[in-house]
């Protein structure tokens, strides 16, 4: 199978047609006017996707607040997605598992997305998925792009953060520094000039002075 073109940032996230454990879908109707994560595991009844499934179910209420609805993907058929939400929901001691799983088992939407990792194979030396991560806004652009090796479980608190910068910095003309979080101060953008200033930021901005002398750390309340 040959790979599908790289998604950039910016691109439309294009749509397809999936069987899940919930049924079968249509991902752009599923969407609804909602943004999405989609985020890839390399297979059914293994112990780090197990854990990540969990986490993610956990946070349904954070990725609800955020009008962002999950969805998985995983390489087996939606028969074993559905015995293994049972193990996921004992492990992370849930009542409900609210969000569907895409069955992948030929390996075309891994392949159509770029989401194979020839590193990681499984029993019959067949590539297994890496855990990419997507997010994609409410027009069906992707806005944030994520590659994890199978042997690495993702930050699924980094992934909201994320969003939460994406929906902040949209609006705003700000961009958000290291270690970010809401609440805390964010970075005027480069192409802010100053003149502006007083409009778009009325708490304030604080230049931090560097040794170049040049104005372009400006701080203020996360607007
Ligand atoms: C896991 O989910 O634990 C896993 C899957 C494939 C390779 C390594 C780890």
């Amino acid at each position: 199978m040959e790979s599908g073109k790289a998604l950039n940032i910016g691109d439309t996230f294009p749509n397809f047609q999936a069987e899940t454990s919930t049924g079968k879908i249509d991902f752009y109707d599923w969407m609804e006017k909602s943004w999405a994560i989609l985020f890839s595991h390399p297979a059914d009844y293994t112990p780090v996707c197990t854990t990540e499934l969990s986490r993610v179910a956990a946070l349904l209420p954070e990725f609800a607040k955020r009008d962002v609805k999950p969805i998985a993907l995983s390489c087996d058929s939606a028969e074993s997605h559905l015995g293994w939400i049972e193990d996921i929901k004992a492990y992370g001691k849930l009542t409900s598992f609210d969000y569907p799983i895409i069955a992948d088992k030929k390996r075309e939407l891994a392949v159509k997305f770029n989401m194979l990792d020839k590193d990681e194979v499984n029993m019959e030396g067949i590539p297994l998925t890496c855990r990419a991560v997507f997010i994609i806004d409410n027009n069906k652009k992707l806005r944030l792009s994520l590659l994890y090796p199978a042997t690495t479980g993702r930050n699924f608190d980094e992934i909201l953060r994320c969003i939460d910068s994406l929906k902040l910095t949209q609006e705003k003309s700000v961009a958000t520094p290291a270690d970010w979080k809401q609440g805390d101060p964010c970075m005027v953008l480069p192409t802010v000039k100053t003149e502006n200033i007083p409009k778009l930021f009325p708490a304030g901005v604080t230049i931090v002075t560097v040794p170049s002398g040049k104005e372009y750390l400006r701080k203020t309340p996360q607007p």
